[in-house]
């Protein structure tokens, strides 16, 4: 039995025709999941509202975005508004993602703005962290996590931060078929879990990184694994549905 609820988060990124999204929801009714677990999508923005008519039909599926912009409203040309996030009932939003902040330059400070913007509107929020392969051979890893958690936390409000979950991505892990063991994954996760200033029992840390239907199993054995964000492997319902199911077995 794990501690806290399990959570299998499909990072979609810029993938998925609106032909492979129906394909996706049909399969996943026909499989008719017993789902335990938390199952939670983030596609394009652009499809979320389809996706959340779907999804609906299949009951217990949330749909979240992958960013969004750190202002309301205004002259933003192209960005997303968490305020119009929250008014389609979109459940979460994922800030600072590595590729976020790698190839759109999204620094501490902005990924900050973003949370606390979209704490304002109640939104949960699935806040990345991690190091880069250079960092973890020159034992960074730690000091990276730290320097991340504490810029991107800044000013969390106490009555806020139950919204609040955690992704640790380590960014060598990212795409690459290199999964961290679930040792390495979970020494990470306890050091989060010692850095939060709210909720350290109750708080979701995810893990994402090459997560696959056949390597889930041991990450989700750790303590301090509380499920995990997965990209290239919640493409195809089949995958994401053997996600779920080895995720509800430990529920
Ligand atoms: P991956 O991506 O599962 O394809 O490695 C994870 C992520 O980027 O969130």
């Amino acid at each position: 039995m794990k501690k806290r609820e399990v959570h299998i988060v499909g990072n979609w990124k810029m993938n998925q025709s609106l032909h492979e999204i129906s394909q996706f929801f049909i399969e996943m009714t026909k499989m008719k999941m017993e789902l335990k677990c938390k199952a939670w999508i983030a596609p394009q923005a652009i499809h979320i509202p389809i996706l959340k008519e779907m999804a609906f039909t299949t009951g217990s599926i949330y749909i979240g975005a992958q960013n969004c912009s750190q202002f309301d409203s205004g002259a933003y040309t192209g960005e997303i508004s968490p305020a119009s996030l929250a008014d389609l009932g979109v459940e979460f939003v994922i800030i600072g993602h590595s590729e976020r902040r790698a190839i759109f330059g999204e620094t501490d400070e902005v990924l900050n703005q973003k949370l606390l913007a979209c704490l304002k509107h109640n939104l949960k929020v699935i806040f990345c962290v991690g190091e880069t392969l250079e960092e973890r051979q020159n034992n960074q890893t730690f000091k990276v996590v730290e320097k991340q958690l504490l810029e991107g936390l800044k000013n969390l409000p106490q009555d806020k931060a139950h919204l609040l979950m955690i992704a640790y991505e380590p960014v060598w892990a990212i795409g690459t078929g290199k999964v961290a063991t679930a040792e390495e994954a979970e020494e990470v996760h306890a050091f989060i879990r010692s850095q939060l200033a709210y909720h350290k029992d109750s708080t979701i840390i995810l893990y994402g990184g090459s997560v696959k239907p056949d390597n889930i199993g041991s990450l989700l054995q750790k303590d301090n694994i509380d499920g995990a964000l997965v990209g290239g492997a919640s493409l195809k319902p089949q995958d994401f549905k053997q996600l779920c199911t080895s995720a509800s077995v430990l529920m």
